[in-house]
């Protein structure tokens, strides 16, 4: 979008140093290694996207995605081959799995074929770190369930920080489903790190007590939840991981959460919206905010994912051999 001011105080750096041969999640990365990888997707994106075709040459990568995905598993598809890695898109329900193969049986076999890399994706919170003790192959993790999607927060990082030009200070609203929300997990962990000032915006059937326990400033009331913060993100409400009536009909979930221009004035002057995708336009958003391209920054995580996903793979390659 027009407002993105790459920081060329971001010189071009070398690839980033991992003390981890895996990515499984934001909670434990050192902050060094969140700045490199930071810094080093932020040269990525600002490269003609042919430079790197070699990084990855002889390196085997495997896109296993036990649930759907358009942004993460076409963006590593991306990533992998500009850098030059041979890569596989495994189709889960093209595969053995569907005759009752177990997710360890699946990976012994798959790994059995010498991959270099495992991109995972699972409903199970903690599906990677298990594979990742039974393959000689890294794993990074896609998405596991309610758990962690640490590339998601890595590119929405990088989104602010080449947009804003900073992240420390910032008052950031994540709002809606953050239970159910890896997004908002993974993110409440490296924004604050970087300094920023993290709330949740939730109905209090969607957010669990644990946040405000450690510290997370949690807010039931959408317009004083997003009250003077620069960034307002939006979840999806994701149904499918709901056990009962956690929300109420989409209708009302709209009007009381759903941000549409009235809620956004509440936020500071000039807030910018992001959004992980997909987006259920006129549930969580309403559409004229989502497609404003004076405010969204929505196209700009899609397109910044495949350079934070460039960083992830070289950086894990690093580690490997
Ligand atoms: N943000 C995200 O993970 O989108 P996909 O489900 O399309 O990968």
């Amino acid at each position: 979008m027009g407002k993105e001011t790459p920081n060329e105080n971001l010189t071009p750096v070398t690839a980033a140093s991992l003390s981890k041969k895996h990515i499984l999640g934001i909670e434990n990365m050192p902050i060094l290694e969140i700045n490199a990888l930071l810094e080093r997707a932020n040269y990525f994106a600002n490269q003609p996207k042919a430079t790197f075709s070699t990084i990855l040459a002889n390196y085997t990568v495997l896109n296993i995605f036990f649930e759907n995905s358009t942004r993460t598993r076409v963006s590593f598809e991306l990533a992998a081959k500009r850098l030059g890695a041979s890569l596989l898109n495994i189709s889960i329900s093209g595969s053995s799995v569907k005759k009752g193969e177990t997710l360890i049986d699946t990976a012994t076999t798959l790994n059995a074929m010498r991959p270099d890399i495992l991109v995972v994706r699972h409903h199970s919170s903690g599906a990677p770190l298990l594979l990742s003790q039974h393959v000689d192959a890294a794993v990074i993790n896609a998405g596991d369930g309610r758990h962690e999607h640490p590339t998601q927060a890595l590119l929405d990082a990088l989104t602010i920080k080449r947009t804003l030009g900073r992240i420390a200070g910032l008052k950031i609203a994540i709002c809606g489903d953050i239970n159910n929300s890896r997004v908002a997990r993974s993110n409440m962990y490296l924004l604050s790190a970087l300094g920023a000032d993290v709330r949740f915006v939730s109905p209090s059937t969607l957010v669990s007590p644990f946040f405000s326990d450690i510290g997370i400033p949690v807010f039931t009331d959408m317009e004083e939840g997003i009250a003077g913060c620069e960034i307002v993100m939006m979840l999806r409400l994701q149904t499918e991981r709901m056990e009962g009536r956690e929300a109420p009909s989409q209708r009302e979930y709209f009007q009381l959460f759903g941000l549409d221009s009235y809620k956004l004035q509440k936020a500071a002057p000039d807030a910018l919206i992001m959004h992980p995708g997909p987006m259920n336009r006129g549930v969580e958003i309403d559409s004229k905010i989502a497609d404003d391209n004076n405010k969204s920054l929505i196209s700009t995580q899609v397109e910044l994912g495949v350079a934070t996903r460039m960083a992830c793979l070289e950086a894990i390659a690093g580690v490997k051999l």
